[in-house]
Formats: structure tokens, C-alpha cells, sequence
């Protein structure tokens, strides 16, 4: 039982790559043209593959069923899951993800964990040991083909989470002149929120070389800027999938300078994070989990980490807010937390 064990959790990277096999080869886009169930051959036919590897396409499948990834009917034909259809581009691309993180270029540091652990310098990251002191940020910068695909990643995640969000909860939004996407990436987030509140003046602020990329698109300004820095005034602030990115120290100087920001005038002022909460006890097995992973995935490349409901208040409280909301979201383990000036 534990040497199974011990082999499954060795090999689980397995179907990281199996998953980004599946994406490479675009299954979930042929499945879907094809129209119903689809056979293996059909399959191996539109991909193209050559014939020999007929068979070595079906053990791939096999795993991605098992997995979940996709069904397959009584005559054994292929069909999507809700999972696949998730990783159709002109849904939500959550291929992109499956992509960034496999990418070799990026997982070569997650190789470098232990050597940190025991050499690495104080105040370093993995990340920053396996690239000569450069940090997470600097590396998108300089490698573009890594920094697109990190972009293109969040923005497919992005897409996915803002959809049920805006839904969610309107009242968010309500009586709002004006709203900042505080490390908003290429503005995905604020392109979603102006389309369906198009009284609010949505601004995205990141780094240069970010928001060069964002599109060109007039329902949202585009600051470019440091959020370490003064921010632009706004009614709202929006700090989603950001806050993990950073130790307590930062994070409390983000908050203070969202709340310095904030215009006075406003009844319904607010800051709105979007995050892990690692302990909410909506969470379920899954939510738990992918909260552990990607706390490690925090603390190896920004030093930094996902939160239990105590920290997050600690950090808000901190900051100076009077008071805050959580709201439980249908975001996998993400939640809502809106904080009041
Ligand atoms: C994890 S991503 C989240 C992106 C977006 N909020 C989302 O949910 O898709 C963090 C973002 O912070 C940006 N960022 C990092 N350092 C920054 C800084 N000093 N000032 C502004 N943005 C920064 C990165 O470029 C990146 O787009």
C-alpha cells in the first residue's frame, strides 16, 4: 500500500504532462469539431498522427479518462468532461495554464527546492537561487516567450473566474464611479467588469512591459505603474490572485496605498481581494489541496504565500481598514474578501 503510494505520488507529475500532451495536440478541439463521440482512429486522424502511434494515443487517452479529462461512451468513442471543456481556447484556454506551468524553462525550478532549502541565501527565492539573483518578475521580463505565456495563462484563468464573478455579485459594483485592477495583467479582469458595468471607469495598472501587451480596448484605461508606489485614485481597488504573490510586509504596503488612494467622497468605497483562503471552511478536498500547492508554488518563486483566514485578517487589520467581508465564492479555492476604508 505505501510503496503504491509512494509510486503514485512520484509519477503524479505524470499527468501534468499527459495534460499538457492533450493541450499541445488541441484533443479537446477535435473531440469537440467532430460533433459527437469520437473514435480513436478519427482521432488520430485529425490530429494528424502517423498510424504506428494509433495505439500509443490510446494509452494516452486511457490515463486523461481515468483522469477524468474526457469520457469515453460504450464503443469506447471520446467525448469531453466539464475538465475538457475548459481547455477549449475559445472558452476559457485553461490550456494556457496546463502550458505555463509545465513549461520546462519554469519547472526547472521547482527541480531546485532542496538545494535551496540547504544553500540558498536568506531573503532569496527558488526562483531567484536558479536565475542568478533575478527575481520571478525580472525573468518574465527578460524571456519573453515565458513572461507571454505566464500573461496568457492568468488571462485565461482571469476570463474563467470573472465570468461567475460579475454574476455573483453585482452588488459589488453598485453605486461605484471608478475602479483600479491593481497587478490586472493585460487587463482581462477590467475589460470583463466594463462590459458588464459600463457606468464605471475601470483602469488596469502593472508593470511596462505588461500592459504594453494589454489590448487596445477604450472601455478601460491602462496605467502602467509599481504597486509598491502611489496608485491612482479610484472608488474601488481590485487586488485579485495578487496579495499571495507577496510577504505580510508588502502586502500591508499595498493595502495601505489601495486605502490612501481610495477618493474620500464615497459611501461604498472598498477594496476587493480575490485569494486562497488556505482554512475556509467551504473548501472542499480539491480546494484544500490546490491551496497547498500553490502555496508552495508561492514560496518558490516570490518567497511569499497563501493565507489562513487569521493572516488575512492580521494583514487587513494592519493595513488599517476598519472592517472587512469574506463572501464564499463558486470559485474553486478562491474567496472574496471585500475590505472598507
Ligand atoms: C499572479 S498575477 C495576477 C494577474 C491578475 N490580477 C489576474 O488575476 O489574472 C500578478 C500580476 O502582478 C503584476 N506585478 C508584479 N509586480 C508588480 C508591481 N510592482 N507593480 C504592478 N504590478 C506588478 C504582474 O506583472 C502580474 O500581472
Amino acid at each position: 500500500m505505501e510503496l503504491t503510494s509512494v509510486l503514485n505520488q512520484s509519477l503524479t507529475y505524470i499527468n501534468s504532462f499527459a495534460l499538457r500532451c492533450a493541450v499541445g495536440l488541441n484533443i479537446s478541439g477535435h473531440i469537440q469539431a467532430y460533433g459527437h463521440p469520437m473514435p480513436l482512429n478519427e482521432l488520430a486522424r485529425s490530429i494528424p498522427i502517423s498510424p504506428e502511434k494509433d495505439m500509443m494515443l490510446g494509452r494516452l487517452m486511457a490515463l486523461l479518462v481515468q483522469k477524468e479529462v474526457f469520457a469515453q461512451d460504450e464503443a469506447g468513442c471520446y467525448m469531453l468532461t466539464p475538465f475538457s471543456n475548459l481547455l477549449l481556447t475559445e472558452r476559457s484556454n485553461m490550456g494556457a495554464f496546463t502550458c505555463f506551468i509545465t513549461e520546462p524553462a519554469f519547472t526547472k525550478h521547482m527541480c531546485a527546492m532542496s538545494e535551496w532549502f540547504k544553500d540558498g541565501e536568506a531573503g532569496s527565492t527558488v526562483c531567484m537561487a536558479a536565475n542568478n539573483g533575478k527575481d520571478i518578475w525580472d525573468l518574465f521580463r527578460e524571456n519573453h516567450e515565458l513572461g507571454n505565456l505566464f500573461n496568457e495563462a492568468m488571462a485565461s484563468r482571469c476570463k474563467q473566474q470573472m465570468g461567475v464573478f460579475v454574476k455573483s455579485y453585482p452588488h459589488m459594483f453598485a453605486d461605484l464611479n471608478s475602479l483600479v485592477d491593481v497587478g490586472g495583467g493585460t487587463g482581462t479582469a477590467v475589460k470583463i467588469i466594463a462590459n458588464a458595468f459600463p457606468m464605471l471607469r475601470c483602469t488596469v495598472l502593472d508593470l511596462p512591459h505588461v500592459v504594453a501587451k494589454a489590448s487596445k480596448d477604450d472601455s478601460f484605461n491602462v496605467v502602467a505603474g509599481d504597486m509598491l508606489k502611489k496608485l491612482p485614485p479610484a472608488d474601488a481597488f481590485l487586488l485579485k490572485n495578487v496579495l499571495h504573490d507577496w510577504c505580510d510586509e508588502d502586502c500591508v504596503r499595498i493595502l495601505k496605498g489601495c486605502k490612501e488612494a481610495i477618493e474620500p467622497r464615497k459611501d461604498g468605497s472598498k477594496v476587493i481581494i480575490v485569494d486562497i483562503i488556505q482554512d475556509f471552511e467551504n473548501n472542499n478536498a480539491k480546494a484544500t489541496e490546490t491551496g497547498f500547492l500553490f502555496d508552495i508554488l508561492m514560496m518558490c518563486c516570490h518567497g511569499a504565500k497563501e493565507r489562513k483566514k487569521q493572516e488575512w485578517h492580521d494583514l487587513i487589520l494592519a493595513a488599517g481598514y476598519s472592517g472587512y467581508k469574506i463572501h464564499p465564492t463558486q470559485l474553486g479555492a478562491d474567496c472574496v474578501m471585500e475590505l472598507y476604508p
